[in-house]
């Protein structure tokens, strides 16, 4: 019970801390400016959704290393998890990262941002003040900031499939996109779920065993305060306390690590430790509340379906008293699964669950490793050999590179 507690005190004094949301971007590097400080030219798009949010979209077109700016550069869309931005796909550099070592394999890299991360918090429509803003979900992150930001870079790039990779929240609104919106399989070459998410009958994270007996159920008193909120708001003064406690040698570095990888609640063996603390400086990104909770409510009902708003709302949005289930028979692209033996959030079992609904589904890779965990798909010192490379590997074969 103090647990509980605990969790709420803190998302509450974020929360508070944090009413202003001016963020100070100034001092911290955006992804664009990351990547070209390792020589790589870069782009950055806006593209407005059919609801005004308008989402950023960083590039790196070409690798200053080929000089490959007037060959064939098919397009890739890499997008990131819960709590993430664009900054996961680079943190770990040139030599390791997935945005990096595609560049440098000869494609074009497009690096995407859900609405209400820190480098897509505009909306033509409403503010960002009002709770109007964050009335959404990866429900709509999928069916409408995906499709939006894949019509965009196949509009730009003149191609008519684009490859995709997704980490955590980045491989369930994949799956929510092609589920609702079929015909988009068609505009995916090739998709590579990292640490996919889906079911999650049997998370072992506390984060579970927490916060779903609050809000894992609709119309709870909990329910009704934490909807449509920001949850977690990027804030930083937090984040320079952490980023200050991680040096290494600091004595808060067990503590740092500890709380850091809460989410991740597999150890931290494999991390990299300096990509993580690059990470930290844009991190947790900003999600709405309802993100959160839609998960809980997986872990509660074990099934993987729409949000649930209760009964009443639930006939009048879908029609009947539960919310409907994503068809997962109905994504036909052709799609990878890597998972993990240690991944807390979404463990083996629950991928077992969802490689049974899958049935198009084209590999199932799980990962040769026992201690990689859901975390470890970004910031791994052994990602490269362990992940990155098959995907590039994979990737090339649909290209016949
Ligand atoms: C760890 O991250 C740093 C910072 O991006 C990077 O320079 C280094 O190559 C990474 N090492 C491994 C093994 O991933």
């Amino acid at each position: 019970m103090r647990g509980i507690f605990y969790v709420l005190g803190l998302l509450l004094a974020l929360g508070l801390t944090s009413a202003d949301p001016q963020y100070c971007l100034h001092e911290m590097l955006r992804t664009d400016e990351r990547i070209a400080s390792h020589g790589y030219p870069t782009e950055t798009h806006e593209v407005e959704t059919e609801d005004g949010y308008v989402l950023t979209l960083f590039r790196i077109p070409y690798s200053h290393n080929l000089q490959n700016q007037n060959e064939k550069r098919p397009p890739v869309l890499l997008q990131h998890g819960l709590f993430s931005n664009s900054d996961c796909w680079i943190a770990s550099g040139p030599d390791n990262s997935l945005a990096y070592l595609l560049a440098d394999a000869g494609y074009d890299v497009w690096l995407g941002n859900a609405r209400g991360n820190i480098y897509s918090r505009a909306n033509s429509q409403i503010s960002l003040n009002s709770p109007r803003f964050w009335h959404f979900d990866w429900h709509e992150i999928g069916t409408i900031d995906l499709a939006a930001m894949i019509d965009y870079i196949l509009s730009e790039t003149g191609y008519s499939q684009l490859h995709y990779a997704g980490h955590s929240q980045g491989t369930t609104c994949y799956m929510v996109l092609l589920s609702e919106r079929p015909e988009y399989n068609d505009k995916i070459k090739s998709a590579h779920m990292l640490a996919p998410c889906a079911f999650f009958e049997h998370g072992r994270s506390a984060v579970f065993r927490w916060l779903s007996p609050l809000v894992g159920t609709p119309g709870g008193m909990w329910n009704q305060l934490m909807v449509d909120m920001e949850l977690i708001p990027h804030n930083n003064l937090l984040n320079r306390l952490i980023d200050n406690s991680c040096g290494s040698g600091s004595p808060f570095d067990s503590i740092c690590k500890n709380g850091f990888l809460m989410f991740a609640n597999g150890g931290y063996q494999n991390i990299n430790l300096t990509a993580m603390q690059q990470l930290i400086e844009t991190h947790p990104a900003g999600a709405s509340s309802n993100q959160g909770i839609h998960y809980l409510q997986l872990f509660t009902s074990h099934f993987f379906r729409q949000y649930d708003w209760g009964t009443k709302k639930n006939q009048e949005l879908y029609g009947q008293d539960s919310p409907p289930d994503y068809d997962l028979s109905l994504i036909k692209a052709k799609t990878h699964s890597y998972s993990s033996p240690n991944d807390a959030l979404c463990g083996p079992e629950d991928v077992d669950t969802l490689v049974s609904k899958f049935i198009h589904l084209e590999e199932d890779h799980r990962v040769p490793w026992e201690s990689f965990n859901h975390l470890d798909f970004i910031v791994a010192n052994n990602m490269k050999e362990l992940i990155n490379d098959l995907v590039v590997e994979r990737i090339n074969k649909y290209e016949r590179r």
